[in-house]
């Protein structure tokens, strides 16, 4: 894996992750989660998974028969989110965004929180999403605030994050449409923001 400042930036943020989100993002996350058709039975997959947050809302939406997959580059991280789900159909792996240890056609769904602006090489991390979903599949990445809110926190907190950013909307549609995704799904206000398409192959 090559070294990218982020990894050593969530290492040493990891003990103290879970205490970022208050009981009003978790419910709105899950009313986010809601919104995506989510069957039992799918194989999902949450890139840049850090302490396993999306975890416990898919796995209630998978069920047993399905698993939920979480991948952060971050050791600490995904140490963290191992140990907060010791299921059997949860599986977490430490591993770049941009290149996926996994199959081609392996997952039915693939989610990125608040995760997908500090991807080094966000084409990248769209290519190896395209090519480890099944056809068909939704790629949704999400937050809990607009992309312009997520540029001004990352302005102020400087350092590691400052410069990381979504696309503006019309790249991203390019960026998904370079990476053989389709019907792109664009939601951008305060407090919000959604980017999903479905992986075409
Ligand atoms: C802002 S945190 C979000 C973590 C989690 N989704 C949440 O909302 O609690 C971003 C995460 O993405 C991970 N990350 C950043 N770049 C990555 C990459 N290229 N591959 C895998 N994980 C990455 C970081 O290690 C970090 O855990």
């Amino acid at each position: 894996m090559s070294h990218d400042k982020h990894q050593e930036f969530y290492d040493s943020l990891a003990a103290e992750w879970d205490l970022m989100f208050t009981a009003e993002d978790l419910e709105r996350l899950s009313h986010l989660v809601d919104t995506f058709e989510i069957e039992p039975g799918y194989d999902v997959l949450d890139l840049g998974c850090g302490t396993g947050i999306l975890f416990d809302m898919l796995r209630r939406r998978v069920g047993p028969e399905g698993t939920v997959t979480g991948v952060d580059f971050s050791f600490q991280m995904a140490r963290r989110a191992h140990r907060n789900f010791p299921f059997d159909n949860v599986n977490v792996v430490d591993a770049d965004a941009t290149n996926l240890p996994f199959r081609a056609d392996t997952f039915d769904m693939a989610f990125s929180f608040s995760s997908f602006d500090n991807f080094s090489d966000q084409r990248k991390a769209l290519d190896e999403a395209h090519r480890v979903l099944k056809p068909g599949a939704n790629f949704c990445i999400i937050y809990l605030v607009s992309s312009h809110e997520l540029s001004d926190q990352h302005k102020q907190a400087g350092g590691v994050l400052a410069g990381d950013k979504l696309p503006t909307r019309e790249r991203m549609g390019e960026l998904f449409d370079v990476s053989h995704f389709d019907t792109v799904r664009i939601d951008d206000q305060p407090g919000l923001y959604f980017a999903c398409a479905i992986n075409v192959k």
